[in-house]
């Protein structure tokens, strides 16, 4: 993605090997300057023209803070990255507080940077395309068997019949189910795209996607289990960015479990769908699994909550649920013996039985996600900061 042209402003204090940097954009001629030569007159027209502009220090200098608010001044809408190689004492809050869009702390590898970097950039150009980004819904649970693919599947196609342009990606690597569920034959898996080689574009990755009948696209997991490995996180991130700039909604199925190629598709989501059962034992689980994600900084409040087989008797209230889980579920869909039998034919429910109270349950759940794109709110990291936090925790 490097080298297309982009133009990046980095400003270093003394201490600070611009090495890495230049590894993470190795196409990329930098403009790397020191703190006193970013500040005169030539230093400030260079900026003037920058596409991103990073500012590194490894002592917490009040320079620093002053370059981060002197670039954010001059072009609001442009992102400012800080890197930091020091103590948490504060300066990063400070640096923030300046307007910087993301803060890394050092050291970091070329590859560590470099997507660090790509997707403060993606995140700015999606913002001042005014939400032509597309929304990604991540669909999660804690354990296999409480209705996940069934969701994925359901509002993938509920999306694509509304005339959402749709594409769901299987990352169940080992034993991923949406083309069955979905009656498609993966002539093409993301295990094939992860070993095309060469560079990814929007082409390309289209020339992988199998296509539902309800014009959702679908981009399948591997034929076989060994071939999951060959799928890694930076070819998923880089995956996720492309579709998220073709199509307007992008779900994700899971495998349950937060695996490291979970853990990217939830970093690059601006929506969380966890789908739990209404029996004890799936309960206890879902707590769990609520309060993972709330470690990682997305509180359940902003979390979907599916709650699948929810009108089954189990000795379970309403009641009960709401306690339990400490919040109401948003979506309750009922046991249906249509769903295993649509399965079986490879179709989803809001094709198969438009009418059951399931394929409304899944086609409110739709509803909600394209609402969420037509206002322009898809980006994976709203203002409310809680991105940031995230990346805060995991660099320090
Ligand atoms: N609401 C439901 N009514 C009837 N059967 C269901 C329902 N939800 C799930 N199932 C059955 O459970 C199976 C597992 O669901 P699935 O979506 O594959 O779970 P997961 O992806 O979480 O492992 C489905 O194949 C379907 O037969
Ligand atoms: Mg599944």
């Amino acid at each position: 993605m490097s080298g297309n042209g982009l133009n990046i402003f980095v400003a270093l204090e003394e201490t600070v090997d611009a090495g890495s940097l230049r590894a993470a954009f190795p196409a990329t001629p930098l403009q790397v300057l020191r703190f006193d030569e970013a500040r005169n007159e030539r230093g400030t027209a260079l900026q003037e023209t920058a596409d991103l502009v990073v500012v590194g220090c490894i002592d917490a200098r009040d320079e620093a803070l002053d370059l981060v608010s002197a670039a954010t001044r001059q072009r609001p809408d442009r992102p400012v990255v800080v890197l930091y190689g020091g103590s948490p004492n504060g300066f990063l809050e400070r640096a923030f507080e300046a307007g910087a869009d993301d803060l890394i702390t050092l050291p970091q590898s070329g590859t560590e940077l470099a997507f660090a970097l790509e997707k403060a950039l993606a995140r700015r150009r999606g913002a001042s395309a005014g939400g032509s980004t597309g929304t990604m819904v991540t669909v999660l649970g804690p354990k296999g068997g409480t209705g996940k693919t069934l969701t994925a599947c359901n509002i993938g196609a509920a999306l694509a019949l509304g005339g959402t342009s749709t594409v769901l990606v299987d990352l169940d690597l080992q034993f991923g189910d949406v083309g069955l569920a979905l009656g498609l034959r993966p002539e093409k898996t993301i295990y094939d795209l992860a070993v095309a080689g060469g560079s990814l574009d929007g082409e390309k990755v289209d020339g992988f996607l199998a296509e539902h009948s309800s014009g959702a696209r679908a981009l399948l997991a591997p034929m076989r289990p060994d071939q999951a490995a060959a799928v890694g996180t930076a070819f998923l991130r880089e995956v996720f960015e492309i579709l998220r700039a073709r199509y307007e909604v992008v779900i994700v199925d899971t495998p349950p479990a937060f695996t490291p190629e979970v853990i990217a598709a939830v970093d690059g989501s601006a929506e969380l769908c966890v789908v739990g059962m209404l029996d004890a034992l799936s309960l206890k689980d879902t707590k769990v699994g609520l309060e993972t994600l709330e470690q990682m900084g997305y509180p359940s409040a902003d979390v979907t909550l599916v709650l699948n087989r929810a009108d089954t008797d189990v000795g379970i209230s309403q009641a009960d649920v709401e306690q339990l889980l400490g919040r109401k579920p948003d979506v309750l869909v009922p046991s249906d013996r249509a769903i295993p039998r649509a399965i079986t034919d490879g179709r989803p429910i809001v094709v198969a039985e438009p009418r059951s109270n399931a394929a409304k349950a899944f086609t409110a759940l739709a509803r909600r996600y394209a609402a969420v794109g037509a206002n322009g709110a898809g980006e994976p990291t709203p203002a409310n900061g809680r991105g940031r936090r995230r990346r805060l925790r995991r660099g320090g």
